[in-house]
């Protein structure tokens, strides 16, 4: 691996190499001092061309607690806003002399075409609606702590399929691993042509949520829906949103995720984001660890992490 740009193109030995390197990575957490030396000297730019608060911190905080320098790139205030290319932008922050080149841009695609033309490892922060892997790694690496397990795991990803980068890089990594994987929301948003990769789909809410061991609440993406995918809100609500009335027909210890930012009480209901099956607050721990892991392993870590503590 010389990028991370999504999750069809990696083997599945890559992926469990991630899982596991993050698990080490992640006992750090524990100490007083959480912070490692494996990537001192090395630079990690943070290009972000969206809004981003849990992405873009914890890619710096897991730069960080490598060691690792880190520039955030402010993209509004930066020649881009004078039509700088996307290309020139970054070939100017390679000039400063970075290693690592983290992009989150709107189209998909622009992570492959930057890693085209650099010399630095580019890794994926969500491109479009193309893919967002260590958004998807973070959330198997968390249903493999939670059910210590992910083949023939039973895994619903709910809602905006037709938007959802998260959704893609989670059904191919979940499909690499062996997991049973059903796209749940109104057909508007999950078109048939999606149960070509192997996964099932359904419209029926209320019957998934009683058969599946994990279920991914994603958030509706009105800022991507170029028109009205179903009646309403509340109708959308009613239909698949996670709330109390489901959880009282779901399996006792069915896991809760959400990749976040949330609209609380529209997808999912606010006593079950705060209530005991949600580990929402967790996939946000865990995503430090699995990007520490992400850049430990593109800048050549073999995967067995030497913790000099
Ligand atoms: N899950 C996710 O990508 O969140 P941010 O948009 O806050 O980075």
């Amino acid at each position: 691996m010389r990028h991370l740009i999504d999750l069809e193109s990696i083997s599945k030995e890559d992926i469990i190499k991630i899982l596991d390197t993050a698990k080490s990575f992640k006992e750090i957490f524990t100490r007083d001092v959480k912070k490692v030396p494996a990537l001192r000297g090395k630079t990690v730019v943070n290009l972000f061309f969206e809004a981003s608060t849990r992405t873009r911190n914890s890619f710096e905080l897991a730069a960080k607690r490598l060691s690792a320098d880190v520039l955030n790139f402010n993209v509004s205030s930066s020649s881009v806003s004078k039509g700088e290319s996307l290309i020139d932008t970054a070939k100017t922050i390679e000039a400063m002399a970075s290693d690592f080149i983290v992009i989150r841009h709107p189209s998909s695609g622009a992570a492959k075409m930057l890693s085209r033309h650099v010399k630095s490892a580019v890794i994926n922060a969500g491109d479009g609606t193309h893919a967002h892997p260590t958004q998807a790694l973070l959330d198997i690496f968390t249903m493999r702590e939670k059910k210590l397990k992910i083949k023939n795991l039973h895994v619903a990803i709910v809602g905006d399929i037709l938007h959802s980068r998260v959704a893609r890089s989670n059904l191919w990594g979940l499909l690499k691993l062996g997991a049973k994987v059903t796209l749940v929301g109104p057909p508007t948003l999950v078109p048939r042509h999606f149960s070509k990769l192997g996964v099932e789909i359904s419209y029926n809410m209320d019957k998934t949520i009683q058969e599946v061991d994990v279920v991914n609440m994603l958030r509706i993406q009105k800022e991507r829906q170029d028109k009205n995918y179903f009646p309403s809100i509340m109708e959308y609500a009613r239909s698949f949103g996670m709330n109390e009335k489901r959880m009282k027909i779901a399996k006792k210890d069915l896991l809760i995720m959400h990749p976040g930012p949330m609209n609380r009480d529209i997808e999912i209901s606010s006593s079950i984001a705060d209530g005991p099956n949600s580990v929402i607050n967790e996939q946000v721990t865990n995503g430090v660890a699995v990007r520490m892991a992400v850049l430990y392993l593109l800048s050549g870590g073999d995967g067995k992490f030497e913790d000099p503590a």
